[in-house]
């Protein structure tokens, strides 16, 4: 396969994409990698249960650091993804699931944004999650 056909002509931003793309689908194919998530002992204790719900549900078809790296933080955003992922074939995730993981998000979201603009520049484009600097 020839690669001189699109050297330079892809951005460098839409090339770390790609390549993140590709991390991200290594990452759900070996299901043994569940090393990404939180720390449960860090997060208060009103909202690990409803963290847990989150990281056995949204663990299933790609890692925790997906959403965990999205740089949403509006609820309505979160209801929407969630009810995207719930509709996925075979999410196993039920209507019940959703309060808790929505709790969990809208506890996450405040959190992010109270520790300040710790998430990825965004420079360009809405696509800014083209790196992983979380290592947990
Ligand atoms: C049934 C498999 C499945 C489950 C379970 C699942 N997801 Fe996803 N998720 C996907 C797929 C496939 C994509 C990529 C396609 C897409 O964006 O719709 C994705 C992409 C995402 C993205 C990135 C979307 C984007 O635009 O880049 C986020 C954020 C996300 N999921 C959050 C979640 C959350 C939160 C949960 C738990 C409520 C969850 N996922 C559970 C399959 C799943």
């Amino acid at each position: 396969m020839s690669v001189s056909s699109f050297r330079g002509s892809i951005p460098i931003a839409r090339a770390l994409t790609a390549a993140w793309a590709a991390l991200v689908l290594e990452a759900s194919c070996s299901s043994s990698m569940r090393s990404e998530g939180l720390d449960p002992s860090t997060l208060p204790a009103e909202v690990r249960d409803d963290y847990a719900v989150f990281a056995r549900r949204c663990s299933k078809c790609h890692s925790l650091a997906r959403p965990l790296t999205a740089a949403i933080s509006d609820d309505s955003y979160w209801s929407m993804y969630v009810t995207r992922m719930r509709r996925q074939p075979g999410s196993g995730i039920s209507q019940e699931d959703t309060a808790p993981i929505l709790r969990f998000l809208h506890y996450y979201s405040l959190e992010q944004r109270r520790q300040g603009p710790a998430a990825p520049a965004s420079s360009s484009t809405t696509t800014s999650r083209s790196e992983s600097k979380r290592t947990f």
